[in-house]
């Protein structure tokens, strides 16, 4: 068996958790809203027609925050058409995913079922096709107490109290040609300037989340960032980049790797965020808002070229029609690699826990998600439910600044230790968590922390299996899970071959 050891101190920490770092997103996109989280007429759904099936398993997840409406979809939405009575809401092409959008589900239904759920809503404007002052509209809609023409009508349409919400996104991925009224990097620092503006006059306490570049691949990756921070660095609060994981034949161990490339990118992110700070000297802390992350393979996505990625007219969805009410898309079906490969991207977040101040898992319901519902039964976790629900279980506290020594083995990002581990010290709970991926297609892994001998090993779940490919299905919804594995209560695991563990440690 191959060994390693992991170096711990206390007094060396990257940066505390944020209590946003488990947040998610539900966007307009075929089966999240509609048959995922909302279904009037479900066995399970409640007076509103909110699935309590879903709900209850997206607390058992402890997601504290989503991000709603989009995604694409709202650079096409008017969220005006998502008030008021439903059977005088309309009935719309939704251009950015080629659906139809009934809109009885909107922003009141949403906050109505954030609430009931137990989770932050955060909220992303129109700054596509939409309008500044629409962007103003919608906070007053949202968070202004009443005795306004806006404010009024949420009242009418049946909430009295405001909202409340905090997190604003100003738009979403408006760097890349397939988002509806795509802006250069300069109109779009005018655009969200002016949209930051008038949202805040509405309401000085929002936290606003200016929309970063999020795909290497374009030529401007990274200058968007300097050009648009460059004006907005102090109006704005978060900075949002996503990152997407795609399994594309690179083989397994790359893929697994795939940790360091999300870690890489937010580097990248924070070194612009810097760069922008150094030539303005100033100290602002802008936090990272890493809105989508997750494992996303395209099984329904036909791809000719990268270059198809550009413009969604070239860009087709295998799984429905065109322009069909809730299409099964993007419906990923997640595998025990690809489960072990968000363990090791929920590690690379954590490791950045002193920049990532908000990480959302793109999806949360159907749609590149942990969570699957039948519309004519119940609820799947998915095999990637399992990491996510642990690191948002266990993973709290302050992140410790470790050192491994293990044995390496060479992929695409050059040599690598065969262990990936990171380490969160719970002062409350007491606990030290180590979060781990073991990477070795062949060999066990024995691992021994050192540096606080005086804590024990008290716990050790780990996703494991022979089979990577093994998915779990509504007839073996269990196949991919944690395991306990048995703990000798000193300081050493072992880490199965191709295994993601978390070890948690309780003082002796
Ligand atoms: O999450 C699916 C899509 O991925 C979102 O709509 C978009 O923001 C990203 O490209």
């Amino acid at each position: 068996m191959k060994t390693a050891e992991l170096y711990v101190n206390k007094r060396y920490v990257i940066g505390d958790i944020s209590p946003m770092m488990y947040s998610s997103f539900i966007e307009h996109l075929g089966r999240a809203v509609y048959t995922g989280i909302y279904q009037p007429g479900h066995p399970a759904a409640d007076a509103d027609g909110f699935r309590t099936d879903t709900a209850d398993a997206i607390r058992d997840l402890r997601v504290p925050m989503i991000r709603y409406p989009g995604g694409n979809f709202v650079s096409c939405y008017d969220w005006k058409d998502g008030i008021g009575p439903k059977e005088q809401r309309p009935r719309r092409l939704e251009y950015a995913w080629s659906s139809i959008e009934t809109n009885q589900f909107g922003i009141d239904e949403f906050c109505r079922w954030a609430r009931k759920t137990g989770v932050e809503p955060m909220i992303a404007v129109n700054l596509g096709t939409g309008s500044i002052l629409d962007a103003g509209h919608l906070v007053e809609y949202c968070n202004h107490p009443s005795g306004t023409y806006w404010s009024d009508l949420r009242a009418k349409n049946g909430s009295p109290e405001p909202y409340r919400v905090k997190y604003w996104c100003l738009g979403n991925e408006m760097e890349g040609s397939w988002q509806a009224g795509h802006l250069s990097a300069e109109d779009y620092t005018k655009k969200a300037l002016e949209a930051a503006k008038i949202m805040r006059w509405v309401d000085p306490d929002i936290k606003l989340i200016a929309c970063g570049s999020s795909y290497e691949m374009l030529p401007t990756y990274l200058e968007w960032d300097r050009i648009m921070l460059d004006q907005l660095l102090n109006q704005v609060d978060y900075l949002s980049t996503h990152s997407y994981t795609m399994n594309a034949g690179q083989g397994t161990t790359n893929f697994l790797a795939a940790y360091k490339a999300l870690d890489t990118h937010i580097k990248n992110t924070r070194r612009v965020i810097d760069y922008v700070k150094a030539r303005k000297n100033s100290d602002k802390e802008l936090g990272i808002c890493l809105d989508e992350w997750n494992v996303w393979n395209f099984q329904d996505i036909e791809l000719k070229s990268l270059d198809d990625l550009l413009s969604l007219t070239t860009f087709k969805i295998t799984s429905a029609g065109r322009w069909e009410v809730a299409p099964p898309i993007l419906q990923e079906k997640y595998s025990l690699l690809d489960a072990l490969t968000v363990g090791g991207l929920a590690i690379s977040l954590l490791k950045n826990a002193d920049s990532v101040k908000i990480a959302c898992l793109a999806q949360l319901v159907n749609v590149i998600a942990p969570i699957t519902t039948a519309p004519d039964g119940g609820i799947l976790r998915q095999a990637t439910y399992y990491p996510f629900r642990t690191v948002s279980e266990l993973g709290h506290g302050a992140v410790l600044d470790t050192r491994v020594t293990a044995p390496t083995y060479a992929c695409q990002f050059g040599e690598t230790p065969i262990v990936e581990p990171v380490a969160v010290l719970n002062d409350e709970t007491g606990e030290l968590n180590v979060f781990v991926l073991n990477c070795d297609p062949d060999s066990d892994v024995r691992l021994t922390l050192t540096g606080e001998e005086t804590y024990r090993l008290a716990r050790h779940q780990a996703l494991y299996g022979n089979d990577l490919t093994a998915i779990n299905t509504f007839s073996q919804p269990d196949r991919v899970t944690m395991r306990e594995l048995p703990v000798d209560g000193g300081l050493a695991a072992t880490l199965p071959r191709m295994s993601w563990s978390a070890l948690t440690y309780r003082k002796a």
